[in-house]
């Protein structure tokens, strides 16, 4: 049985003040004991505060992004080890954005998702289609690419997570059907059973984004693929995440 994990993508939201808020109150309505991971990632900038914030508590901290090398002439860039010393756990690697705002291509994302790997780090790989792939029938070949140019045996199981992230879901408000999300989700397994073997994709979550709200969480994490969600927008309001976070316990 997998352990459902919600995780929260801050993007480019929150101030320092703002973040204190936000993580007291979903701290507020959470339950420590209850059988489900949380994990938030807020910008960069907020790593330190928000990893005292969450200490002793079960949030855990991730980034939303990394430089593959361990250090030198990268402006601007942050590596592994320096996430690390923040207190983070997880990083966020081929987010959307990231592909389509910022080009990372797949190459680029192999060598993320191998430095935060053996760096110590667990990796939430982040894959899906664009709407033009989607309409063109070709949903299943850029998930199947996406897998293939950076997951391979080399990169630990037990240090992975897979988001499926369809494009044209993400910020707009419209969701995949808890079916359509499933179909991707199960071929993501099968796809991940030939880079691993079938007993290891079946430990692996695959969590589902793209505009998971209070409202649609219960019934997409009903599936039997889905193991949680990558939830944008609304896990910067308390309330909402922590909703989708009880979502997650009546799903199962
Ligand atoms: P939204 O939930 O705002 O659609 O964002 C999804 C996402 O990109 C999470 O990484």
């Amino acid at each position: 049985m997998r352990k459902p994990l919600i995780a929260g993508n801050w993007k480019m939201h929150k101030m320092l003040a703002e973040a204190r808020t936000l993580v007291t109150g979903v701290l507020d309505k959470l339950d420590e004991s209850a059988d489900v991971d949380v994990l938030m990632c807020p910008p960069v900038q907020l790593l330190f505060p928000m990893a005292k914030a969450v200490a002793n508590t079960k949030i855990m901290l991730g980034a939303q992004n990394v430089h593959e090398e361990a250090s030198g002439a990268y402006t601007g860039e942050v590596s592994v080890a320096m996430l690390k010393d923040t207190g983070c756990s997880h990083v966020l690697v081929g987010h959307s954005e990231r592909r389509h705002v910022f080009g990372e291509t797949g190459d680029r994302l192999a060598k993320k998702v191998r430095a935060v790997v053996q760096g110590g780090l667990t990796a939430v790989y982040c894959i899906g289609e664009t709407l033009e792939d989607r309409e063109a029938g070709r949903t299943t070949a850029v998930i199947d690419q996406q897998i293939d140019e950076v997951l391979a045996s080399d990169v630990s199981a037990d240090q992975l997570i897979v988001a499926y992230e369809p494009v044209w879901a993400i910020g707009t408000g419209k969701t995949a059907s808890p079916e359509q999300a499933q179909e991707v989700h199960a071929h993501i397994r099968a796809r991940l059973a030939s880079v691993y073997d079938a007993a290891t994709a079946e430990k692996l979550r695959i969590l589902y984004g793209g505009s998971v709200k209070p409202g649609n969480a219960t019934s997409l994490m009903a599936q039997p693929d889905i193991d949680g969600a990558l939830v944008g927008g609304a896990c910067l309001v308390a309330e909402d995440f922590t909703a989708i976070i009880s979502a997650a316990l009546t799903a199962v």
